[in-house]
């Protein structure tokens, strides 16, 4: 199969884990190129479910190889308990089916203790991270004095580094307890990241050199991204995103490997739209239908349990989506979700003053005006979606709605899923 990169086209849980199982089939390797474990991608197989945080859902698979890229930033606690969780479940996971980049940036305790803080610093205006310290461990990478995974093999270097961060913590967060307390735990830190380090010392690896060997050898990587486009800190919603580039060209830093050996770019998105965290979200249904959409697609976080906010699926967006990623065809999700629904709209646009806008505004104070120019379609009443496995089955209504996407945005529409389990899937 083809090297192809997938990415979400919204605001994150668009499905990717999903469509990334799927597709694993046929790939040989499984890459994650960003973030951490703020991310949930969920995994139904014959009705038993698998929430993975921070390994490519690829890992469910026989003979795949998974990698957790460089720009992947990650808490070996929290992937330990991932390995540890799949272990007792009968999954396997051996230097042979994953491995870690050496140059992927940890995340320490305190970088979650910041995340908090700053969240609550922030009052009215905070982002709504998932609170797992995304955010201040990209911090500690930009500003050159961030913990790599290889450093935990490097017991002095490491204690250096160490005691160094905190001494700038201290000087910098004068009023935060936690921050001043550090001092007292740093021994105890150092002991704990260091035998994690151990734990997951044979999963380490030279991840660039591991990935462009696959590719050489004519073996098929899936790429898998994480949350969606509109989080992307380049090309999302600015402040109110991740702090990573979600979008395809952060597959490229994110692994060490160049364009040309990309073959397609897949954007999954939802049949409508949702956003977990604050910021804009001009399709957003605050009333009834909102809750509607919520209860039926069961649209509460996998990291966080927190509700999602739902909305009609928004042109706008996905325009936005189709050409920052270059996208060459996209993935719908959850069809099923709108089964029953007397009409479905879409937004095709925004109005802001008197003005009509198709594009993506990159002005917060802009997209904080607009207002959802919408169209209405028809639903399809008295059919289902829910479990269908070939296009012709979808009820005609569905299909119209399919294809009033795919030529709004001029590109096909590859896949559409119509259920949580990996069967319930059309491939065109
Ligand atoms: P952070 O990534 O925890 O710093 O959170 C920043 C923003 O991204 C918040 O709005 C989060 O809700 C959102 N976010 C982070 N990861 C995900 C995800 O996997 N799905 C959906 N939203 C996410």
């Amino acid at each position: 199969m083809a090297n192809i990169i997938i990415v979400g086209t919204q605001w994150g849980d668009e499905g990717k884990g999903k469509i990334v199982d799927c597709l694993t089939e046929k790939s040989n390797v499984v890459a994650r190129f960003q973030g951490g474990h703020n991310a949930g991608h969920t995994v139904v197989i014959g009705g038993d479910k698998f929430i993975l945080h921070l390994i490519p859902s690829g890992i469910l698979h026989k003979d795949k190889m998974c990698i957790i890229g460089n720009g992947v930033v990650v808490n070996p606690e929290a992937l330990m308990s991932e390995i540890m969780a799949l272990e007792l479940r009968g999954v396997r996971v051996t230097k042979d089916n994953l491995r870690v980049s050496k140059n992927a940036h940890v995340i320490m305790d305190y970088h979650e203790d910041l995340d908090g803080w700053k969240e609550h610093e922030m009052g009215s205006k905070k982002i709504g991270t998932t609170g797992r310290g995304i955010g201040p461990c990209y911090t500690d990478k930009v500003a050159r004095s961030g913990i790599r995974m290889h450093d935990l093999d490097w017991p002095e270097q490491f204690k250096e580094k160490h005691l160094a961060n905190i001494a700038d913590l201290i000087k910098r967060y004068p009023n935060n307890p936690d921050i001043q307390n550090l001092v007292k735990t740093a021994e105890a830190t150092y002991v704990k990241y260091i035998s994690l380090g151990k734990q997951l010392k044979d999963y380490i690896d030279d991840t660039d050199i591991t990935i462009n060997e696959a590719i050489k050898s004519g073996k098929s990587v899936l790429f898998e991204g994480a949350q969606g486009t509109l989080l992307d800190v380049d090309h999302g919603t600015y402040p109110y995103v991740t702090s990573s580039n979600a979008t395809a060209g952060g597959a490229m830093t994110g692994l060490g490997i160049g364009p040309k050996c990309i073959d397609e770019v897949l954007g999954v998105a939802k049949a409508y739209t949702t956003r977990v965290g604050e910021g804009p979200f001009p399709s957003e249904l605050t009333g009834h239908e909102g809750e509607l959409l919520r209860e039926k697609g069961a649209e509460y976080g996998a990291t966080t349990g927190r509700p999602r906010r739902c909305g009609w699926l928004d042109f706008v967006v996905l325009r936005h989506a189709v050409r920052v990623n270059g996208l060459t065809g996209l993935v719908i999700t959850k069809l099923d979700i709108l089964d029953g629904m007397d009409k479905i709209k879409v937004c095709v646009g925004y109005k802001y003053i008197d003005q009509f806008l198709k594009d993506f505004p990159k002005e917060l104070p802009i997209l904080e005006g607009c207002t959802p120019v919408y169209e209405e379609l028809d639903g399809w009443t008295g059919h289902t979606t829910a479990g269908v496995r070939s296009y012709d089955k979808l009820p005609q209504k569905a299909k119209d709605y399919m294809q009033v996407i795919g030529e709004t945005l001029g590109i096909p529409i590859a896949i559409v899923s119509t259920g949580q389990d990996r069967d319930d899937i059309i491939y065109s």
